[in-house]
């Protein structure tokens, strides 16, 4: 059976989540999703293969943004890290590549009033829609939406 495959892809300071400032982000690792991900489709997570990436790099991001679209990936989970704020290269990439991508975020973006700039999402308008403060569950409904998207 062939599986949808979807990217869980991680941009700048994410490569030792559960570590990294606990307190905003939870201590939680990415080993911790595909367990989320079963919890969420049950069986139906048999049908789902996940592939995951992090770069601290914005071009590294873009490079596997595009091999996703040349891989035939059917979905994209992207947590950019503080280039969600900042990259138009991101945007561009996302608004070109027909890969349909959900925004994550572990923190509540929103609620970070005390940094605005945390509250602006230049990569919002290319994706389905934005998760953002359920720490790594995060993924695992990125996932989720992707794939009942697909099904619909
Ligand atoms: C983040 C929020 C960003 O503002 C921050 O730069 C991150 C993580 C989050 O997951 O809450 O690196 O994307």
């Amino acid at each position: 059976m062939a599986k949808y495959r979807f990217l869980v892809l991680n941009g700048p300071n994410l490569g030792h989540l559960g570590e990294r400032q606990p307190e905003i982000y939870g201590d939680k690792g990415m080993a911790d999703v595909p367990v989320l991900v079963r919890d969420l489709l049950g069986e139906r997570a048999d049908e789902v293969e996940l592939e995951f990436f992090q770069s601290n790099s914005e071009g590294g991001l873009i490079d596997r943004l595009e091999k996703a679209r040349a891989d035939g990936v059917h979905g994209v989970a992207f947590n950019a890290g503080a280039y969600t704020h900042t990259s138009l290269a991101i945007a561009d990439c996302l608004a070109w590549i027909g890969v349909p991508c959900v925004e994550v975020h572990l923190s509540n973006i929103w609620a970070r009033t005390d940094e605005p700039l945390r509250q602006q999402s230049l990569m919002g308008k290319r994706v389905i829609g934005v998760i953002a403060g359920f720490g790594i569950l995060g993924y695992a409904l990125a996932v989720q939406t992707l794939y009942q998207r697909l099904k619909d």
